[in-house]
């Protein structure tokens, strides 16, 4: 087999197994992807801090820069935008694909980030972007290529999912169920991002501007939280049929005069308890996708844990070696449209 060079960026809670599984299962890679996946280095800020996984001291350094340069694969699990995107943009620059995992990047910065990619003709992955190990983004962008996808609601975030449900089904205590989703790794190093919804709003930004084959712009998503849900207006819910769930909502709007927008809202939304959503339990995330001749489609699972995330990530490095023993030719960014992205609030409350 060809040897390709694959640089990790970041070794937390996804990087470190990403690195462990490539090492662990390197053979059985190598075989799907026809070549050699070599882990030349894993970029870190701090050579000390503690890993999930255990990893040969001597692939770690401080120097992402360098490490990038020669790579054919630089894998990208910093997270947060600098300088994550200052190394992507470089990983692209230098000749290499990316594979990252960065929401936050891609929902405010996916516009630039794409466009160096297509300069050089480089391709970036990003399945491990919205929904963890579910396989999400290659649905919308390839299985339903040829379809219109008209609305997708998404219980997109872990963490709040998990609080959610343990209200719903135990009555807990939001603070009490917020502590024990951060120790189990599910919740963002500020948990703000999942509570106030910030997290699921760059994953309905990414989803919609796949599914609509946009650029849904992350300021277009109206965006509400859980933190207003009370133990009082779950117990109504649920004597009314319902569930409260965080839903990420993105539908295709028709205006009467033909012309379509669409619409991208995150907020705590009343699901009937016979709805395939209302039974995703735990930190589960499901992504129920409406599409025109396909109909109603459920992608279920792990949307958030680091080994669950890593399989997404590993799924995209064996796609890129693929692409880089095929000669460079990718699956490829569609054109995208300009449909305008409408803020509306919340104005469908009852699924
Ligand atoms: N904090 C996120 C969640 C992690 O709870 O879903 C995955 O993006």
């Amino acid at each position: 087999y060809r040897t390709l060079r694959v640089a990790l960026l970041g070794a937390g809670a996804v990087g470190s197994q990403v690195a462990d599984l490539l090492l662990k299962h390197g053979d059985e890679l190598a075989d799907r992807a026809g070549a050699k996946l070599e882990l030349a280095g894993i970029a870190v800020r701090n050579l000390d801090s503690k890993r999930d996984a255990d990893l040969p001291r001597e692939l770690f350094t401080t120097d992402a820069e360098t490490l990038i340069v020669g790579s054919d694969i630089v894998i990208e699990l910093m997270g947060g935008i600098e300088p994550a995107r200052t190394q992507v943009l470089h990983a692209i620059a230098s000749g290499a694909d990316v594979v990252t995992a960065n929401k936050a990047l891609l929902a405010t910065h996916g516009s630039e980030v794409f466009e160096a990619a297509d300069q050089v003709g480089a391709e970036v992955y990003y399945e491990a972007a919205a929904a963890g190990a579910i396989p999400i983004i290659r649905p919308l962008r390839d299985s339903l290529a040829g379809d219109r996808v008209v609305r997708i609601m998404g219980i997109v975030n872990g963490t709040t999912n998990y609080i959610l449900d343990r209200m719903d089904t135990e009555g807990a205590d939001f603070a009490d169920v917020l502590a024990q989703a951060q120790a189990l790794g599910y919740a963002e190093a500020d948990p703000t991002a999942d509570v106030e919804g910030y997290d699921a709003a760059q994953k309905a930004a990414i989803l919609a501007s796949l599914a609509f084959h946009t650029t849904v712009p992350l300021d277009a998503v109206h965006r509400e939280g859980i933190t207003s849900v009370d133990a009082a207006m779950i117990e109504s819910a649920r004597h009314a049929g319902y569930v409260i769930k965080l839903l990420a909502v993105c539908e295709r709007l028709t205006a009467a005069d033909g012309s379509e927008s669409i619409s991208v809202r995150v907020y705590p939304a009343l699901v009937d308890r016979s709805h395939p959503l209302a039974s995703v339990h735990g930190a589960n995330n499901a992504v129920f996708v409406q599409a025109e001749a396909a109909g109603d489609l459920m992608f279920y699972g792990a949307g958030a844990g680091g080994v669950q995330t890593a399989s997404a990530v590993l799924g995209d490095v064996v796609s890129a070696a693929r692409r880089h023993i095929a000669g460079g030719v990718g699956v490829g960014e569609s054109t995208r449209a300009n449909l305008p992205a409408v803020p509306i609030g919340h104005v469908i409350t009852r699924y």
